[in-house]
């Protein structure tokens, strides 16, 4: 298991699902954890969960708003002194509208969690990576940035959007120390995803059997791969949209 031990991460959803995994996988490795959620009682539950709760503190961020970003780099930056993996994680699910279902308000609310949130973020952090002459973003992109169908034309054209991201960051910082990828999962349990999905439901049932591992993914299983992709072992690892969809993607069919 790689470690982190005195590194500093920065997680944003953590209050919920897949940043909540993160949170306790990095800190397992030795990181100090940043934990950046819009809701911050649940960040607080996520620390207060931990084996080790003092590897982490909760803050509030909305990531979406370029003035509680900056606001909430600076108080990481003022708790540990710098910042060595940013995982741009938070995101919202759309209504799984088509297009003209969709209004303009929703179609903001969710391009600006999904696509803005990890570039106002990524922005913040990166001068710090810069005068450290090293650093990792790691963006939770989707299936959805590779195919239609998995969300509604917001949350399709959010994850598409962020794999862009992804590489335009690789192609201006790559050279400069920084690594950036992204990860693509697929249907994950989470509570973004199994409200509408309910576990023991037929419909639940119909959703995996479209997928070859038969099974959804565990957010845990995404957090270790956060740990590979933020890690030195995958210091030749540049631009990348590493998916963990079980094998959906090579049908190309939505599970739901
Ligand atoms: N669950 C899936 O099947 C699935 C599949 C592919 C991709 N994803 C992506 O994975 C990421 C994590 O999703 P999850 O399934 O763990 O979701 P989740 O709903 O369990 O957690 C998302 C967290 O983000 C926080 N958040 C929402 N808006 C925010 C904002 N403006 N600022 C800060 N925090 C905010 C929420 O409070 C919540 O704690 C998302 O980007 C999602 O789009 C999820």
């Amino acid at each position: 298991m790689k470690s982190y031990t005195g590194q500093v991460v920065v997680v944003t959803g953590a209050g919920s699902g897949m940043g909540r995994a993160m949170v306790g996988e990095f800190t397992a490795r030795g990181a100090y954890v940043a934990a950046l959620d819009i809701n911050l009682s649940k960040a607080r539950e996520t620390v207060e969960g931990l084996s080790s709760p003092k590897m982490a503190d909760p803050f509030e961020v909305d990531v979406a708003d370029a003035q509680s970003v900056g606001a909430c780099i600076e108080a990481v930056i003022d708790r540990w002194g710098r910042i060595d993996l940013l995982c741009n994680n938070a995101g919202v699910l759309d209504a799984h509208t088509p297009a003209h279902e969709t209004s303009p308000v929703e179609w903001n609310r969710v391009l600006s969690v999904n696509l803005t949130g990890p570039f106002l973020m990524s922005r913040a952090v990166i001068p710090q990576m810069l005068k450290q002459g090293k650093g990792a973003i790691i963006n939770t992109s989707s299936t959805s940035g590779f195919s239609a169908a998995g969300g509604g034309t917001a949350y399709t054209a959010s994850k598409h959007g962020v794999i862009g991201l992804t590489r335009q960051l690789t192609f201006e910082y790559g050279a400069l120390g920084i690594r950036v990828n992204s990860i693509c999962p697929g249907a994950t349990a989470t509570p973004l995803a199994l409200p509408q999905h309910n576990e023991a439901s037929p419909d639940m049932d119909l959703a995996i059997s479209k997928v070859p591992a038969r099974r959804w993914c565990r957010p845990e299983e995404i957090a270790k791969l956060a740990a590979f992709l933020g890690s030195d072992d995958a210091d030749y690892v540049h631009g990348s949209a590493y998916v963990m969809d079980g094998g959906w993607l090579t049908g190309a069919r939505d599970p739901f």
